[in-house]
């Protein structure tokens, strides 16, 4: 069954008139992971956003998304703000930006469970506090005492993943969750992504340069270029047996470069599976 179904997606700037991204379709299928991949600039980040039509109102969209049966192209904003966070969540590529910089990050999160679940108080900072651990904080109070600013971008992407944990998403969007991270806290974060989806059979969408990760929790792979999707397939027979010269060619450099890069580092880093 599928979950979310995207079809014929169109963005673009509504003040140039340039066509940023171009009649992508695509589906999800209850518990699976697919992975978004492509150059910078290929429209990733955009085709996340839309999903939950997040996009700069500079930007404009077209197409039908729909979300268990329901088409979210035509659902006023109220109804989608519910949907933010509770059915459909995503992990921002720029943690920085997903905080308001003028309160503690610990507001951020209680705020939005108080909007999306119906735990009292302390049941709220209870689960707020056990997946703060479960990132890897140990004095989680601490953390989300603190302003955004006073955080690395590491420690607030974690932040949003332990939101994430804690509102159990039918649908969890990650923009490259472990760019900013470093490779023993990305190992991590890949196992937390794991566990999440054993536990909750959560559905997810994982956009990363990582091919590596990719190739470890991804079941199916998109590729894209120039905001097209070019190619779209199971995870081995992407890696293995592609179709697109692109896609190819990405994936042969990609690897080389990335196990010259562990190599470096003097160890493994992401295991390859
Ligand atoms: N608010 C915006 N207004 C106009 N153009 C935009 C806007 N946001 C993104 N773009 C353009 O859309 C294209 C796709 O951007 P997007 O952020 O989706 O790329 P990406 O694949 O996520 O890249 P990266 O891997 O660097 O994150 C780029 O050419 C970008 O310049
Ligand atoms: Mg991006």
């Amino acid at each position: 069954m599928n979950i979310l179904e995207v079809e014929h997606l169109k963005i673009w700037d509504s003040l140039t008139g340039r066509i940023l991204v171009t009649d992508s379709s695509f589906h999800l299928s209850q518990g699976e992971c697919l992975a978004i991949v492509g150059e910078s600039g290929s429209g990733k980040s955009l085709t996340c956003r839309a999903l939950l039509r997040l996009n700069r109102s500079g930007l404009r969209q077209s197409g039908d998304i729909i979300l268990n049966g329901i088409n979210l192209s035509g659902l006023p904003e109220k109804e989608m703000r519910k949907l933010r966070g509770n059915r459909l969540c995503m992990i921002m590529q720029n943690g920085m930006r997903a905080f308001d910089p003028s309160r503690p990050v610990g507001a951020h999160l209680r705020e939005t469970l108080a909007v999306h679940t119906p735990w009292s108080r302390s049941e709220r900072s209870e689960n707020v506090k056990r997946a703060m651990e479960s990132v890897g904080f140990n004095d989680p109070c601490a953390v989300l005492a603190r302003y955004p600013h006073e955080l690395s971008g590491g420690m607030l992407q974690r932040v949003m993943i332990a939101l994430a944990i804690v509102l159990e998403p039918d649908i969890l969007i990650a923009d490259e969750p472990t760019t900013a991270l470093d490779a023993v806290t990305q190992f991590e974060v890949v196992e937390q992504f794991e566990q999440l989806r054993s536990r909750l059979g959560s559905s997810m969408i994982f956009v990363s340069h990582d091919l590596g990760v990719v190739k470890r929790i991804a079941d199916r792979v998109l590729v894209m270029k120039d905001g097209e999707i070019i190619e779209q397939g199971e995870t081995g027979e992407i890696f293995s047996s592609a179709q697109h010269p692109y896609t190819r060619y990405l994936v042969s450099s990609k690897m080389a470069l990335q196990r010259h890069f562990r190599q470096l580092m003097g160890g493994d880093g992401v295991a390859e599976g």
